[in-house]
């Protein structure tokens, strides 16, 4: 049974998503956001954190895979985009887990952007900063973490530990991502 340190505590993540709101809420006005969500791993945060948004939501889901394991590939592709799905013209908020290497979310902007929308800004529970490797700015980040592996609230290790309430540290699964 691989061993969790918990990072970040169920309320200390509600906590912070409250905040998180806040400032998306002032920075938004009372413009329509147009939300999308990153899956699997931004599932719990979009929902806890969109029910905190008093603007009016529009939610999209879209699937990207660019990683086996726990090594970023840099090879990104589109699994799920449904296909009615347009942007253009809209205010775009990705809502996304966590910002590793960048790579992900850099060709999710990319693509957002090349679809016409009339702005795309980023939400990240997480951020990485000592592992990006491509240039991509989040607007809004939950928590900044150093170089470990985490899993919980949303977060998987080979589809395991998504459904935990609290952020933890894999300690003796893969090692450092
Ligand atoms: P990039 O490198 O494209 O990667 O910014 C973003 C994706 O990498 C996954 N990732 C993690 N998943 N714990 C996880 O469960 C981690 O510590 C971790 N670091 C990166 C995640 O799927 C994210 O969307
Ligand atoms: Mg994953």
């Amino acid at each position: 049974m691989a061993k969790l340190k918990v990072l970040y505590t169920e309320r200390q993540i509600q906590d912070r998503l409250r905040e998180l709101a806040q400032q998306i809420g002032q920075d938004y006005q009372d413009r329509s956001i147009t939300a999308v969500v990153v899956l699997k791993g931004a599932l719990f945060f979009a929902a806890d954190l969109l029910r905190l948004l008093p603007n009016p939501v529009s939610v999209q889901f879209v699937e990207l895979k660019s990683y086996a394991g726990t090594e970023s590939s840099g090879d990104v592709r589109i699994h799920y985009w449904q296909e009615e799905f347009q942007v253009g013209g809209r205010d775009v908020l990705i809502i996304e887990d966590i910002l590793d290497t960048g790579i992900t979310l850099d060709f999710l902007v990319r693509k957002v952007e090349q679809m016409g929308a009339r702005s795309v800004r980023v939400c990240c529970l997480l951020e990485k900063p000592a592992r990006r490797r491509v240039a991509v700015q989040a607007h809004y980040v939950g928590f900044i973490l150093s170089d470990v592996f985490v899993v919980g609230y949303g977060l998987d290790y080979e589809e395991r530990y998504r459904n935990l309430s609290y952020i933890a540290q894999l300690e003796d699964g893969p090692g450092p991502a």
